[in-house]
């Protein structure tokens, strides 16, 4: 199967290579048939008009998955002001219709936690599940600047996109995905609707699309308690459901707590595609050096897999990547000096092995 590869800006393209370098050794010594189609997408291309919306959203409805690299640069912006390449990431999301944004939070060994008392592997295990067509976020391309004077961003909040990102949460816990043995199946639904009426209707759905999952126990917190919870009590956390831009903030808090934004990984849904990417952007101040974490990609590449129906591969590769963590081995932002190439090739020596 041909999946679309879009190696992004900075960072990108290295911890792309990495993940480029894993696929290619399953599908050598481990019969994996997946055909990695390479594009050279990202803010430079966009800005020097080599590629436009259009066109890359046409290329990716012709593939089922796409593995993307992170993608953007501060300084290449767009006459509105946002970012050129955000664009690309929010056009494929909302073009695509990838209305789920899993997140899982994971604590993997041999990585620190800045909270007390989480050194064991998997004592923080739970999967973000951020609404990611409408919200917020959906004024990206409508929102406007008038006279210099007034500017004005609406929050969208359907019935529809409500509804099927509530089941999609419920679906996940009663799969017992991801799950600390001990936790309860639980759906948290985080939004503020002490204060707004949009907020209102998110709960309103949410408590109605409950009612048919009576296995799974509901918990409701207001966006801002949820981040001192988040903090205090990473251990009753099971899926959480939430609006576009309060899961777009919760999960680089959720970072942190499982060692930053090197250890998140995403998968953005519909029913047919899959776009599987790092949570953290494409940080261009050590773009080149080398010293990237590649893990995050490294992971979405495995959630793809998954994904795919591929789990015997995307289960070996996590092995082998929590092996070398565990072993101590770590990059720049783990306090650690080992190289982004160097830690890729200790995963794939585990690989070779297992
Ligand atoms: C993310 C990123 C994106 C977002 C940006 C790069 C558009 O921060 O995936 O969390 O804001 O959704
Ligand atoms: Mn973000």
């Amino acid at each position: 199967m041909e999946i679309m590869v879009l190696k992004g800006d900075g960072i990108g393209p290295e911890i792309m290579e990495s993940s480029l370098n894993i696929l290619n050794l399953l599908t050598e010594n481990y019969n994996l048939k997946i055909d990695p189609v390479e594009f050279d997408i990202g803010a430079e291309t966009i800005s020097t008009g080599k590629w436009k919306l259009p066109a890359i959203i046409e290329e990716a409805r012709k593939f089922k998955a796409i593995l993307k690299a992170p993608m953007g640069h501060p300084e290449l912006r767009n006459a509105g002001g946002t970012e050129d390449a955000l664009d690309v990431i929010l056009g494929l999301r909302s073009e695509l219709d990838l209305y789920a944004n899993v997140r899982p939070v994971k604590k993997l060994p041999g990585v620190q936690s800045v909270l007390r008392g989480y050194d064991e592997p998997g004592s923080i295990n739970y999967t973000l599940i951020r609404e990611n067509s409408e919200g917020l976020y959906s004024s990206h391309f409508g929102g406007q600047i008038l006279r210099d004077e007034v500017a004005v961003d609406n929050q969208i909040i359907t019935r529809k996109g409500t509804e099927r990102i509530s089941k999609y949460a419920f679906e996940l816990a009663e799969k017992n995905y991801n799950r600390r043995k001990e936790n309860k199946k639980k759906v948290t639904c985080v939004d503020k609707s002490n204060v707004l009426k949009s907020f209102v209707f998110f709960r309103k759905i949410f408590e109605e699309v409950s009612k048919d999952y009576p296995g799974v126990e509901t918990q409701y917190m207001y966006a801002d308690a949820m981040t001192q919870y988040m903090l205090f009590h990473p251990r009753e956390l099971d899926v959480i459901v939430t609006e576009n831009m309060f899961g777009d903030v919760l999960s680089d808090l959720a970072a942190a707590t499982v060692g930053g934004l090197g250890f998140a990984y995403s998968a953005n849904l519909s029913e047919n595609t899959g776009m599987f990417e790092p949570v953290h952007g494409s940080a261009v101040d050590i773009a080149g050096k080398g010293i990237a974490n590649p893990t995050a990609m490294i992971l979405s590449t495995t959630m793809m897999l998954g994904w795919l129906g591929e789990a015997k591969y995307s289960d070996i590769v996590e092995k082998a990547l929590s092996s070398v963590l565990a072993d101590g081995t770590g990059t720049a932002d783990m306090g650690g000096n080992v190289r982004t190439k160097e830690f890729t090739e200790k995963v794939m020596e585990k690989l070779r092995n297992s």
